[in-house]
């Protein structure tokens, strides 16, 4: 189930979003008459926008976006066309193509996608039913109330895709508070719903002060902690390899004028001995 969820999920991140159900149509058209054999690299795209923003939430949705860099069979890759092609045809670009969070926040793709897929077995034995959003709506009117602060935090302990949080934001929203200003964290023990909730946060624009971790809450309890500590660390390794995109970048640039100005480039200095190299 990670391959097709990491399709939808794909299709839900790209990352060039517009208003109107134009621009949603054209994007659909375009996707649609993509050859099988290109969904991996779309996959990948998608993703790395994501991960110079948010490396710690692509790293947690690893397990359903990660296949992608692998090689695949012709017929796995047909598969993986005809799963695009349905969620295509279920509009997934008119639910999350829009640039207004808000618009996009307006279904829990992910918990659709995840749960339809998973055996019936597996979803009674993790306890996966997600609160319809109706109940959930009526449960953050009664929490949060009609004057929610501006500045606040919810923490899910056994979160599945994050559908409390998504009604949440949306009732921030209808109050104008912006939810990008409360602290929402998010915890799951199966990979798979932590994965659809990391990609769900990125849809519903939830922040920069939100996370989510995969783990048992009753037997982790620093979940919280820890994945602050993976972020700061994740966050760190982006800069130091943007940072070298940066100079290389550059490097190429001034190759690029001194060979436009007719130049040379420069050879690098050739090593005296084995030791002085060293
Ligand atoms: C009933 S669903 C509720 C999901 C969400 N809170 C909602 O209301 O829609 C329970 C979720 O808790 C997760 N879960 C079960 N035991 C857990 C544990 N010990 N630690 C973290 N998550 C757990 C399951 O995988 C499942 O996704």
């Amino acid at each position: 189930m990670d391959i097709p969820a990491g399709v939808v999920a794909a299709l839900a991140l790209w990352p060039i979003k517009s208003d109107g159900a134009r621009h949603a149509q054209l994007l659909t058209d375009f996707f649609a008459a993509q050859p099988a054999d290109t969904w991996p690299g779309t996959v990948r795209e998608a993703t790395a926008a994501h991960w110079v923003r948010r490396p710690d939430l692509i790293s947690t949705a690893a397990p359903i976006l990660r296949w992608a860099e692998d090689e695949h069979s012709p017929d796995l890759l047909y598969a993986v066309r005809a799963v695009a092609l349905t969620a295509l045809k279920h509009g997934v670009l008119f639910h999350t193509g829009a640039s207004d969070p808000a618009m996009r926040s307006d279904t829990d793709l992910m918990s659709w996608t995840i749960t339809a897929l998973r055996h019936r077995g597996d979803r009674a034995w993790l306890g996966e039913f997600h609160t319809p959003p109706e109940l959930a709506e009526a449960m953050n009117r009664i929490a949060i109330g009609d004057n929610p602060p501006t500045v606040s935090s919810l923490y899910e302990c056994a979160g599945g895709t994050g559908g409390m949080f998504r009604v949440a934001a949306q009732h921030l929203r209808e109050r104008n508070v912006d939810p990008q200003r409360w602290t929402w964290h998010l915890q799951e023990l199966d990979p798979v719903a932590a994965a659809g909730a990391a990609v769900n946060f990125l849809i519903w624009d939830l922040g920069p002060k939100a996370t989510v971790a995969c783990g048992n809450t009753l037997s982790q309890p620093d979940l919280y902690e820890r994945s602050l500590g993976d972020r700061a660390e994740l966050d760190e390794l982006r800069d130091r390899l943007v940072g070298r995109a940066a100079t290389a970048a550059a490097h190429l640039r001034v190759l690029r004028t001194l060979g436009d100005l007719g130049v040379s480039a420069p050879r690098p200095p050739a090593r005296e001995s084995s030791q002085s190299a060293a």
